[in-house]
């Protein structure tokens, strides 16, 4: 949703600022704001609606000098982005200055008490009643000021609060909304996610909801909002600055599909074992998956499309009921949830707040929960019994791309273990399953390779109006990630749909304007997908076809064709998927779209 960052220590404070904020800019570009604690004892605030470049140019390459200060990126959710609007906000005298990620759900309520008592808010935001509260509250001590302050609050905040005269002093906190603690050798840090710190420390600790760390160079203690003294370990991370910078590559998103054999390999490390799959994270809840009698999925955009791939195993492979629900909507029609009941949260970020809701419900109501997440130390893995990590490295371009084929793999990984565990399905077929897999990641690079005509493709339908998406069976979920990326990048509209249900409404939209992308690669119903692809031509619709390499027939029928390499069917989605990711991201740049930070949108959606 929006960034933080924090500094405290020897280093210039700005360049450490302004380089984690282009790092944690993925998470909004609305507007970007550092404020610093200047050598000269004054407090330093510079603020600018849009991208972090916007804030460069203002600063002119120089910021004052400073060895603490705070900075924020933000995607807008109270109040237009505007310079008044962007973060740090501050107090009425002038001293205190917060940035903050989440909402603030009682602000209006503050915001009358404080005017109420003679506080002047220039902001339409909610952040800014942070200062103004932690104003009323202070008496000396930053941290007891923001413990009090935090005790007025409703709603989610991962804050980060500074004084200026306790000129080396930082105090974060959480609540639903990340925050983690870089801890360096005589500086501190403070960041939405480690990859705005992972260049200068790789030592961070996970910040649990209802923490407050109260940060000095070198030295950081953990409270909860009461003042309790609390014990978090450290972690390290285990990637480095490089893998979340371009690496030549002119997007992430590029970088990004390109990374997708290697995100392969990595998400079966350690899983795939000789002619079995093991996933240890599950050992502490074997029993309880001994029982289970119903899966429900529940995820948001593109892991949701993930899941459907997981939930249709689930059911295949298990024998039991499995769907996938979208999170947002998982809560207004709960269904019956009890001990019997595996319930699997998918999310790259493992912030996504619609997901921790639902995963959250279900907890509640006594359901096993597993977590399918990217990131260690997310705010998923606190609602989960077990986490299962992707392994695919940090993802920046805000268009998801490895991490889907990530996803779908971990769920096939997933569902094979457990169907193992449940004695329903046999070594053989786990054998013939682990072939295909050590096969995967060269099959991936080979459809790269193979996609390389979907730039040329790019330049003649980058003048379409829109495009429906169709696939069935496991082609279904790729066509409507392959809808997704269009729409995310290009701005253009894309339908993904149920090729069978083209004929009951959908099919009025294809014209010559309106190409149909069909997934017709090989399996069970691919002739039944050919009479739906040519019910698109019938109508003057140019067709795409994603299709097995070796495919003669469709080759006669469709415009062009992208191909892929066979594989098993449950796989088929992570190849599929391919070729799609590459055409999205060649159509958005034919279309001189910004392709690593489209409109309106974040890459975590911490608000629900
Ligand atoms: C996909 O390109 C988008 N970034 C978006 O749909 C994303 O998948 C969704 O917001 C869910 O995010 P999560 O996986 O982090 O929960």
């Amino acid at each position: 949703m929006c960034g933080i960052v924090g500094y405290t220590g020897l280093r210039q404070a700005g360049p450490v600022l302004l380089d984690g904020l282009r790092r944690l800019e993925y998470r909004g570009y609305d507007s970007a704001g550092i404020a610093l604690v200047t050598d000269d004892g004054d407090l330093f605030v510079e603020k600018r609606a849009g991208k972090v470049a916007n804030l460069e140019d203002a600063l002119a390459g120089d910021p004052p000098s400073a060895g603490i200060g705070l900075g924020h990126t933000r995607w807008a959710t109270h109040g237009r982005p505007s310079d008044l609007n962007a973060h740090p906000h501050s107090d009425c005298t002038g001293r205190i200055t917060v940035v903050h990620n989440g909402i603030v759900e009682n602000f209006r309520e503050l915001r009358g008490e404080l005017a109420a008592h003679g506080h002047s808010l220039k902001s339409e935001t909610d952040t800014e009643v942070v200062a103004h509260l932690v104003e009323d509250a202070y008496k000396g001590d930053l941290a007891d000021a923001v413990r009090a302050a935090l005790r007025r609050l409703e709603g989610a905040y991962a804050l980060v609060v500074m004084h200026r005269d306790e000129p080396e002093r930082l105090v974060g906190a959480r609540f639903n909304a990340p925050l983690i603690v870089g801890v360096g050798d005589g500086e501190s840090f403070l960041a939405s996610d480690a990859a705005a710190i992972v260049a200068y420390t790789k030592k961070v600790i996970f910040l649990a909801d209802g923490d407050v760390a109260d940060l000095l160079p070198g030295k950081v203690t953990i409270t909860d909002r009461d003042g309790n003294a609390i014990q978090r370990v450290i972690d390290i991370i285990p990637w480095s600055a490089e893998a979340a910078e371009k690496g030549g590559y002119p997007h992430f998103m590029l970088k990004e599909i390109h990374e997708q054999p290697t995100a392969l390999t990595s998400a079966m490390a350690g899983r795939v074992r000789g002619e079995t799959i093991c996933l240890e994270e599950l050992d502490p809840i074997r029993e309880r998956l001994a029982d289970i009698d119903r899966v429900e999925m529940i995820a948001c955009g593109t892991a949701y499309f993930a899941s459907l791939v997981g939930s249709s195993l689930m059911q295949d492979w298990l024998g039991v009921s499995a769907r996938s629900t979208v999170a947002s909507e998982f809560r207004y029609s709960p269904p019956p949830i009890d001990a019997r009941t595996l319930v699997v949260a998918v999310t790259q970020s493992g912030e996504t707040a619609d997901t921790i809701a639902a995963a959250r419900l279900a907890g509640d109501r006594g359901a096993l929960v597993v977590a399918v997440t990217n990131t260690v130390g997310s705010a998923i893995t606190r609602e989960a019994h077990a986490s299962v990590f992707l392994q695919a490295g940090p993802e920046v371009a805000v268009a998801a791309t490895k991490t889907f084929v990530a996803q779908v793999l971990t769920l096939v990984l997933l569902t094979a273990e457990v169907s193992r565990q449940l004695g329903r399905r046999t070594l053989e077929q786990e054998h013939e399953l682990v072939k295909e897999l050590r096969l995967l990641p060269a099959k991936a690079a080979r459809a790269i390779e193979l996609s390389s005509v979907a730039e040329e493709m790019a330049t003649r339908y980058a003048d379409a109006v829109g495009f429906m998406y169709i696939g069935r069976a496991f082609g279904y979920p790729a066509a409507l990630e392959g809808a997704l990326k269009i729409k995310e990048i290009s701005y253009l509209h894309a339908e993904g749909y149920a090729a069978g249900e083209l004929k009951h409404g959908p099919i009025s939209l294809l014209d010559a304007d309106v190409p149909l992308v069909a997934v017709a690669t090989r399996s069970v119903v691919y002739e039944k997908l050919i009479s739906n692809l040519m019910e698109g031509q019938a109508r003057d619709a140019r067709v795409i076809a994603v299709a097995t390499e070796g495919d003669e027939n469709i080759a006669k029928l469709a415009t062009d064709v992208l191909w892929v390499p066979d594989t098993a069917e449950p796989l088929s989605p992570i190849l599929a998927v391919i070729p799609l990711q590459l055409f999205a991201y060649h159509m958005a740049v034919a279309r001189g779209r910004d392709v690593d930070q489209p409109r309106n949108l974040a890459k975590s959606v911490t608000v629900e």
